[in-house]
């Protein structure tokens, strides 16, 4: 089948472009994934193609920084548009190392758009996440809240949004589908790609991971007095595949409409840790050790998306519960751990 389109997957052999380059492929597009691998391995390519063939994949190994690279893979293809992951994503280290962020998140943005602009490619979807809210207090969330950031990570979210609203606002050839993500976890379905963090995990999903496999000796979970349910945070996550697929209906709607958009991607409805810890036992039939301990600072109760803009402009609507999201996780740490052991 001639596919519709091709599209340039910038960091596409992470987490979020993998399950998305899956997506896409099976949505009738090519994908052609420019990865430096600084957080990934090029064997997720191969997974990739395992999932869903080789004929509409390409891998090229670069960096969204070099504007020489970028020059060579524009000139050697025709893209419809651009998805735009390739970023550097650990709040403490952007604190720790800001330079470095402000190199890759906004030099990386803005070499990219020099290369579509002089390539005449004009269709971008981009990797925004729910932390230019920083620390909002009323939930849900729309896509009016205030933009705040609250670390260097986060600006640099706010700072390349803020970019792609010039770029706009000067130059109307251009469609920008902001997607901000709220929480992604779980992955595809047949368990060769998944979340595979460097070191100990910072989220909550590959923390729980390590805990199930034994890596880590128990969960320590941040407060057990907030105003919820059961006193635990609440957050709305989201599976992987349905983020994936939430990019295909932003190429869709810039494709149908010559349109842009701002929205969040989320389910909308939020699940506290306690909730994900007992989801996780019933699809493992594994106990999670856990502890509590008291709040950490900057930390807020609910922080959920309100999810119905999506809805409205590109027809979005998550379908995979919980326990979906923990399945599939927990089938993907397992073939992790079996490789490991091979
Ligand atoms: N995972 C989340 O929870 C989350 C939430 C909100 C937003 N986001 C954003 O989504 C995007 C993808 O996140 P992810 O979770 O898949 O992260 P990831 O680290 O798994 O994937 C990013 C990919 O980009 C590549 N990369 C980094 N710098 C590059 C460069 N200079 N040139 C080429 N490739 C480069 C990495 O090797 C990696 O494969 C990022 O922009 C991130 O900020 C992620």
């Amino acid at each position: 089948m001639t596919p519709r389109h091709t599209i340039l997957l910038t960091g596409g052999l992470g987490y979020i472009g993998s399950h998305t380059a899956v997506a896409l492929v099976e949505a009738g597009y090519r994908a052609v994934i420019l990865d430096d691998l600084s957080n990934s391995e090029r064997s997720v390519f191969d997974a990739i193609c395992q999932i869903c063939g080789d004929e509409h994949l390409e891998f090229i190994e670069g960096d969204v920084t070099d504007a020489a690279c970028l020059k060579t893979v524009f000139e050697a293809h025709d893209f419809f548009g651009v998805i735009h992951f390739a970023a550097k994503k650990s709040v403490a280290e952007s604190e720790a190392d800001p330079l470095s962020y402000l190199h890759t998140n906004l030099s990386g943005l803005v070499e990219l758009l020099r290369a579509m602009d002089t390539a005449g490619v004009y269709n971008l979807v981009f990797s925004s996440s729910a932390t230019v809210y920083g620390d909002q207090e009323v939930f849900p969330i729309p896509e009016t809240a205030t933009r705040h950031a609250v670390n260097t990570y986060g600006y640099t979210k706010v700072a390349s949004e803020e970019m792609l609203e010039r770029v706009g606002t000067a130059d109307d050839r251009w469609s920008f589908g902001v997607l901000r993500y709220f929480n992604p976890i779980g992955a595809h379905g047949s368990g060769l790609i998944g979340e595979n963090p460097k070191g100990i995990p910072a989220n909550l999903l590959p923390y729980i991971d390590r805990v199930a496999t034994g890596e880590l000796p128990e969960l320590v979970v941040y407060g057990d007095d907030y105003d919820t349910p059961d006193g635990t945070g609440v957050r709305d996550y989201i599976h992987v595949m349905d983020l994936a697929e939430g990019h295909v209906q932003s190429l869709d709607a810039i494709d149908a409409t010559g349109q842009g958009h701002v929205v969040n991607i989320g389910t909308g409805q939020g699940y506290s840790v306690l909730e994900v810890i007992k989801a996780y036992e019933a699809v493992s039939d594994i106990e999670i050790p856990f502890r509590i301990a008291p709040r950490r600072a900057g930390d807020v109760a609910v922080y959920c998306a309100d999810a119905s803009l999506a809805r409205d402009v590109l027809g979005f609507q998550a379908k995979r519960d919980l326990f979906e999201m923990c399945r599939t996780n927990w089938a993907w740490t397992q073939k992790m751990a079996e490789a490991k052991t091979a």
